[in-house]
């Protein structure tokens, strides 16, 4: 084995992310002397079974957000633990991270420490190997550019919009190439803003680079991406459609529900019938978190009554774990499952979630968070991982534009060999749509 690949040094130090507030970046030296760096992001509207994000808590700086304690274990504890590991076993070191940290949530070391750690060492090895990082981790047959879903409208904890439902997303599921995809969506992006403004409405953004205008309710939020399709001139439904995730945790539990101008209660089924309507009012082709975390019945009814027509996908509820997938698969609860690396802690890990994914056929959607820095590692990952899509916010903000540019340059480099495709096609809706 040659030494050049083997760690020799790990630093970390407290960086700001998009919302300003303290993250890490990493950064991993090998023996040859190669160095690579990677961030971490952070969520907002987080699950509570997710990898503990681990803050100091001292709230005389960052009001206790700032994340010293997870340098000190990145520069102490896991720099004594990784050191002479050789960076190409990716495993090795992620299970040593896991062993070291010896708890089922990473509290002790903080997941935010680990995955800086676990992705910084991947892209160094992906450097000593001379790859990107999408062909080391995902060898020659990493060729699938993913769908973008681009979050064009916010509410929820991502903006003050009003808008109890978080994502309002745009899906160019007619774009022939992962570029066109991206020109369909921003300009679609583009008319939104046109008809906000006609309407005198405010085109100032949310966390994930979507307009946050004060909208009368969330049908609304759907009328206006409706007629900016329109107005960008697609056909909604057939270039560009729908795809929500009401991040149903922040509005009920214990499978009831407030919705609405008026905050008024619906319970669960009610919330179903709604998604139904909706369904069949507006060219959507997936719901995320449709029901909150702790309403497994109501993952399940939905999948039941609406999983043949659309997909039906887990964020809070399944947090990138393969037990809480697991789980979903044997209560038949979805048929995708959003993917974070950071709910996780690990690049291993978040591998093992998104193949048991492909294992079972359930859809995979590799997501930012809304926390977010310039580091593009989802952008490799999901090819890599032929995820088949991503969610990386609006095509505005530099911190979202990363990832989707990064995948613009994969795809160019890629050539003859990049794939996209429609991960929807075979929706009966669709597929009624388009004839
Ligand atoms: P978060 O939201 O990054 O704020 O958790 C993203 C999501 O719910 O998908
Ligand atoms: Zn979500």
């Amino acid at each position: 084995m040659s030494t050049s690949t083997l760690i020799m040094a790990v630093h970390a130090q407290e960086i700001l992310d998009s919302r300003g507030n303290p993250t890490l970046t990493v950064t991993v030296e090998l023996g040859g002397g190669l160095q690579a760096s990677a961030s971490v992001p952070s969520g907002a509207s987080t699950g509570a079974n997710e990898a503990v994000e681990l803050r100091d808590g001292d709230a005389s700086r960052y009001g206790g957000k700032g994340v010293r304690k997870a340098v000190v274990s990145v520069e102490q504890a896991i720099a004594d633990a990784v050191r002479g590991l050789d960076a190409l076993d990716q495993a090795a070191l992620d299970h040593r991270l896991i062993d070291l940290d010896g708890t089922s949530n990473k509290a002790r070391l903080g997941a935010n420490a680990m995955l800086g750690v676990s992705m910084a060492v991947a892209r160094a090895a992906a450097a000593a190997q001379e790859l990107p990082l999408y062909a080391y981790l995902g060898g020659r047959g990493a060729t699938l550019l993913p769908m973008p879903s681009m979050n064009v409208l916010n509410g929820g904890k991502h903006a003050d919009s009003g808008l109890d439902f978080q994502e309002f997303m745009i899906v160019p599921v007619g774009a022939p190439s992962f570029a066109e995809a991206m020109r369909f969506g921003a300009e679609t992006y583009a008319a939104l803003r046109r008809l906000l403004r006609k309407d005198r409405l405010s085109t100032a953004v949310g966390d994930e680079g979507g307009f946050a205008p004060a909208l009368p309710s969330n049908e609304a939020a759907c009328d206006y991406i409706v007629a900016a399709i329109e107005e960008a001139g697609y056909k909604p439904g057939v270039d560009v459609a729908i795809a929500l995730d009401p991040a149903a945790s922040s509005f009920g539990s214990n499978g009831s529900y407030y919705v609405g101008r008026n905050g008024g209660r619906i319970d669960r089924a009610g919330l179903l019938e709604l998604y139904g309507r909706w369904i069949e009012t507006y060219p959507i082709v997936s719901i995320e978190d449709g029901f909150a975390e702790d309403d497994w019945q109501g993952f399940v009814d939905q999948n039941a009554a609406q999983g043949g027509q659309i997909q039906v996908m887990g964020d809070d509820i399944t947090v990138t774990n393969p037990r809480f997938i697991q789980e979903a698969i044997e209560r038949k609860a979805m048929n995708a499952v959003l993917i974070k690396l950071n709910q996780i802690g690990t690049v291993t890990e978040t591998v093992s979630a998104v193949n048991l994914c492909h294992r079972t056929g359930w859809k995979v959607m590799v997501s930012h968070r809304s926390g977010e820095t310039i580091d593009s590692f989802i952008a490799d990952f999901a090819v890599a991982t032929a995820a088949g899509q991503i969610k990386s916010g609006a095509p505005c903000r530099g911190e979202r534009l990363a990832k989707y540019n990064r995948l613009m340059v994969i795809e160019r480099e890629l050539g003859d060999k990049a794939v996209f495709a429609n991960p929807f096609a075979n929706q009966p809706r669709l597929q009624e749509r388009v004839q």
